[in-house]
């Protein structure tokens, strides 16, 4: 690859150039208020505290676009961001925090259900797993429920810096195949050392340029 520099392979070229980023509005509930559906959409799904503001954040190289907190299960709002006037990056409010109320958790799951199976321009989902544990039932049940959108689906197993080195690559073959995943489908990352970063990049940018998976 020829880079800027002239130099073949000194440099990688960026898959994602962040020029313009917004932050347009939450939807609170389902068929509330939402930004209007003119821009290709890619939505980020996870557990609560699985690190989906701060791979956000790695992702667009911003220190705080999405919030990163301290008190897990704190977005409850579906978060869209638009980048480049070209698409959106929408934030799902995470599942499966056992301390918010029955009540949150009873409007969480039509809100983020209603997003994935009625958004017209919806064009794929990154769907997070934290590398160090066994994919959780709440998991597994989102995963099933993309399959049945039909949404393509990345999986981005997060924060392997705190796994020993060594380790992360049977972790990865092991949540990989624990799945059913193709290891094309997975992306190791961490917000700590950015490692995925690029990779997560290509695919978000791959997602985007496709056509929706609802009209094709
Ligand atoms: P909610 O919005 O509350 O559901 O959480 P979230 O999924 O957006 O997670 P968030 O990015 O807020 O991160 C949760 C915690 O994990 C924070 O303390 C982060 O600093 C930490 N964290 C996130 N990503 C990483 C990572 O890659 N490595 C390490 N070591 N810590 C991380
Ligand atoms: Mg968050």
């Amino acid at each position: 690859m020829t880079t800027e520099t002239g130099i073949e392979g000194a440099t990688r070229e960026d898959p994602l150039v962040v020029r313009e980023l917004a932050f347009l509005g939450g939807q609170a509930a389902p068929g509330g208020w939402r930004p209007p559906e003119d821009l290709p959409e890619v939505a980020f799904s996870g557990r609560s505290n699985v690190g989906k503001s701060s791979l956000l954040n790695t992702l667009v190289r911003r220190k705080a676009l999405a919030r990163v907190s301290q008190t897990p299960g704190k977005t409850r709002e579906i978060n869209f961001f638009r980048v480049n006037n070209a698409f959106i990056l929408v934030d799902l409010p995470g599942y499966g925090y056992a301390r918010v109320s029955k009540q949150i958790r009873a409007q969480w799951r039509p809100l983020i259900e209603a997003y994935l199976r009625h958004s017209p321009q919806l064009r794929g989902v990154v769907q997070l797993i934290d590398a160090r544990r066994e994919p959780m039932p709440d998991d597994i049940a989102m995963l099933d429920f993309l399959a049945d959108v039909g949404a393509p689906t990345i999986v981005v197993l997060t924060k392997i810096d705190k796994l020993p080195r060594r380790e992360v690559p049977s972790r990865v073959a092991g949540i990989t195949a624990a799945l059913g995943l193709d290891p094309e489908q997975v992306i190791p990352f961490s917000a700590v050392t950015r490692e995925g970063r690029d990779d997560l990049a290509a695919a978000v940018a791959e997602l985007v340029a496709g056509p929706s998976w609802r009209t094709a």
